[in-house]
């Protein structure tokens, strides 16, 4: 699995790239926004994107900000001869674009279409659903981003869990709690029922049980699982980046269901090289250095 840095900031960019372990990065407008802003605005953001380029040994995806095929293949051609004498510049262009009322729903395929075809590598992003990973492969994607994190978020909002009261957005999404929530609810509602029939045709039941769930994606890992299998099962060669990473947990997880690469946010990176033991056990060897040992290195 190749890791990729999911951040703007460029100390954090340095320091990971610096460890390793880095082989690619993906930004967004708010990630580079944010990174400018830190830098006290004395910078312009060409500049910044010129130096994230510089530093990163791999691919990094630079966003689209246009809606309409026609002005996100201008800005992706622009962003591509501008950026690519300092790097791999990649393009990231949403898989639906639009905003809503605007006849929009197709115009990132027409872009990604467009701008694989002349050999500018797509990422696409935004992707919730594996359909939608399966047409942003058939328009020639080289990348699809399924965002992990924002499934999660998107089905304990549904169950009625609040970000910031009920859990924070690095925690680990619980899916055995979440089914051991689900069948509680489910009992409780089937006591009601005097016939299978009866319960089966309720709506009450079927909320309960769309509930917790997107349209049968059961959690984000499982969302980067079902592109991964359908990309393996035809031999796309569009490669999953699975996105929107919220801890070193799911990072685990999604590296057993086969994705192709991990994109990370700083914080995220940090936490997977942490375990109580390995601090006890490297301040248990250190205790019991004797001098004897040290002699070995003494030049
Ligand atoms: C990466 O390409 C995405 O922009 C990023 O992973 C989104 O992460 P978030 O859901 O934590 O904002």
């Amino acid at each position: 699995m190749k890791i990729f840095i999911d951040s703007a900031d460029i100390d954090e960019i340095k320091q990971a790239c610096e460890w390793g372990i880095i082989d690619g990065a993906t930004t967004n407008p708010s990630l580079i926004k944010k990174a400018v802003d830190k830098r006290g605005g004395n910078i312009t953001m060409e500049e910044y994107i010129k130096e994230i380029l510089k530093v990163v040994p791999g691919p990094v995806s630079l966003e689209v900000i246009a809606v309409r095929s026609k002005e996100m293949i201008k800005q992706a051609k622009l962003l591509y001869e501008k950026f690519s004498p300092y790097g791999e510049v990649v393009i990231k262009i949403p898989v639906n674009p639009s905003l809503g009322n605007d006849n929009l729903d197709f115009d990132g395929l027409k872009a990604i279409r467009q701008i694989s075809r002349e050999g500018i590598p797509v990422n696409c992003t935004l992707v919730m659903t594996p359909e939608q990973a399966i047409l942003a492969a058939k328009a020639g994607a080289a990348y699809v981003s399924p965002f992990a994190g924002r499934i999660d978020d998107y089905i304990r909002a549904k169950m009625g869990m609040k970000i910031g009261v009920d859990f924070k957005k690095g925690d680990y999404f619980d899916y055995e709690l979440l089914c051991r929530i689900r069948e509680l609810k489910l009992n409780e509602a089937l006591m009601k029922f005097n016939s299978a029939s009866e319960a089966y045709r309720s709506l009450h039941i079927e909320e309960i049980l769309n509930k917790s769930q997107d349209n049968g994606i059961i959690s984000g890992v499982d969302l980067v699982a079902k592109i991964v299998k359908i990309f393996r099962n035809y031999g796309y060669k569009t490669q999953v980046i699975a996105s929107s990473i919220r801890n070193a947990r799911q990072v685990r997880e999604v590296a057993e269901v086969g994705t192709h690469i991990a994109t990370l946010p700083f914080n995220v990176l940090k936490g997977m090289i942490k375990h109580y033991k390995t601090l006890e056990g490297m301040r248990n060897f250190m205790a019991d250095v004797v001098p004897q040992y040290e002699e070995i290195f003494k030049e």
